[in-house]
Formats: structure tokens, sequence, C-alpha cells
């Protein structure tokens, strides 16, 4: 299950009703720490961060004893989260065959791209993308291949995992391969803790994105060359992505006033 960002009211009702019919919860502290209020009576099996695959095998192995069990992702489960490794074990073995013929039901929940978008006004309202910049899993010439191919395509870019702190260098160098295909004052949105009290949220240009700024709690949105700040009536400040419908040259819109004009 994927439990959103942390807020119960971002918590989607099946995933609520799937984890009270659970009698067993495998995850991350943190994230067992944010559904306390429905985990009464239940047992607790706590991991901390890494140790993902020994995390998923033990949902599955308590599972083929018999266990209900919840296992526990913050944002959507499917989103660089665990829901994927339950496939990979079944494909790539090493569990019991207890384990492997277990009843599986996957639901989702709000990402953090969704809730920081959200927050910040509407920036998504066109082509984006994601890119994790952990380098943990995937090669580092391939991270790099997709944040080019991401910059030159003109996409708005969530970065999930965007610093560590061991990975400090990886931030930086998207931004400069950013900063050659789009203006200097692009907004980019640095959300951190979303849906938990210590959220912050802030819209910063693109030249003045800092490492030091992110954490590992924090998921980073860059606009693309379109995307735009407005100051609403409140005086408070939004960022959004146009449509792209506003008749530019080239799309079906600007063609049809053409012929008709
Ligand atoms: C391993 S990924 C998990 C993503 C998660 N499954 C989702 O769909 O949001 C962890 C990264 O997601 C982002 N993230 C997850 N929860 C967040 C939150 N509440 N606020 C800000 N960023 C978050 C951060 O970039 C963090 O480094």
């Amino acid at each position: 299950v994927g439990i959103g960002p942390g807020t119960e009211a971002w918590r989607s009702p099946e995933v609520t009703r799937m984890i009270s019919a659970s009698t067993d919860l495998v995850g991350y502290s943190l994230y067992l720490d944010l559904i306390e209020d429905i985990s009464k009576g239940k047992v607790r099996h706590d991991y901390d961060l890494g140790r993902e695959e020994d995390r998923v095998r033990r949902a599955m192995e308590l599972s083929g004893e018999g266990k209900s069990v919840a296992l526990v992702c913050s944002g959507d489960a499917g989103i660089y989260a665990m829901a994927t490794l339950v496939f990979e074990l079944i494909d790539n073995g090493g569990l019991s065959d207890a384990a492997r013929r277990i009843e599986i039901a996957v639901s989702p929940g709000i990402s953090a791209l969704q809730a920081a978008a959200a927050r910040a006004g509407a920036p998504l309202g066109h082509d984006f993308c994601t890119i994790s910049l952990s380098d943990l899993l995937t090669p580092w010439a391939a991270i790099q291949k997709r944040v080019k191919a991401a910059a030159e395509g003109d996409f708005v870019i969530a970065f999930y995992n965007p610093v560590s702190k061991r990975r400090r260098t990886q931030l930086a160098y998207a931004r400069d391969v950013l900063l050659e295909h789009r203006p200097a004052d692009t907004p980019v949105i640095l959300a951190t803790n979303l849906g938990r009290p210590e959220e912050k949220v802030r819209a910063v240009p693109l030249s003045g994105l800092e490492v030091d700024d992110v954490d590992m709690l924090t998921i980073v949105v860059v606009g693309s060359s379109d995307t735009r700040m407005v100051k609403t009536g409140d005086g408070k400040t939004w960022v959004y992505t146009p449509r792209g419908y506003s008749a530019k040259e080239g799309t079906g819109i600007e063609s049809q006033e053409r012929a008709a004009s």
C-alpha cells in the first residue's frame, strides 16, 4: 500500500481499509509512525532505510505463513517503492513456495510529485517526467543520459532522491545541464516533508538551486521553459505550466486559426 506523503487526509480510503484489515505491518519506521492512528493491535515489523529486499521478503514470508500483511510505502507503492520488489522476488526466485503463492493486491497512493505540484500550483499541466538521482541501483551514466534527454525534450522534471548524505554532486550536475537548455529564472519547486508537520515548500530560480538547500526528504520539481509564476489577489505566488494550447506555431489550434483567417 502507498500511504501518500504523510497526512491522513491524503491517504486513500482503500489503503486505510487494507491496513485496518491486516494483522502485520512491514515498513520503514518513519512510515509506520505515520499510520499509528490505524495500527492498534497489529504487529509492527520495523526496518531502517535500505534493506528493502529483506523488508519485502519478510512481508511475503509472513503472508505465506497465513498472516495478512500490509507492506507500507510512502507516496505510491509502485513509484520508486516496494511493489516492484514483490514482483522481482517472485520472478527471480529465492522465496519459499508458500511466499510465491500469496495473494497480492497493490493500492495506489498520492506520490510526492502530485503533492508538491498541488502545494505549488499546477506545474505538471503539460508533459513531465520523473528521474531518480539515486545511483544505488542505476548506473550514473544512465542517469546522466536521462537528465540530458529530459533537458532536451523540455519536460518538467520531478527529481526523486535528489541528494543523500553521500550523494552531493548529482543534483548540481542536473542543474548545470538544464541551464544549457532553459532560462536561468525557470521556477524550481523544493518541497520537503510534504503532508507532515515539518512541511516546507519554496520556489527558487534554476540558477539558484543549491544542493545544500535540499535533503533526502525533498522532491525537486524543475519547470519547463514554459513554466511561470503568477501572483493571486491574496499576495500568494503560484507556479504553473500552461497547457500549451495557446495557438502556438505548429499546434493544431494554430493551423485551424490560420485556415479560418
Ligand atoms: C524512495 S522514494 C519514494 C517515493 C514514493 N513512493 C512516492 O511515490 O512519493 C523517496 C523520495 O521521494 C520523495 N518523497 C517521498 N515522500 C516525500 C514527502 N513527504 N515530501 C517530499 N518528498 C518526498 C523524496 O525525493 C525522497 O527522496
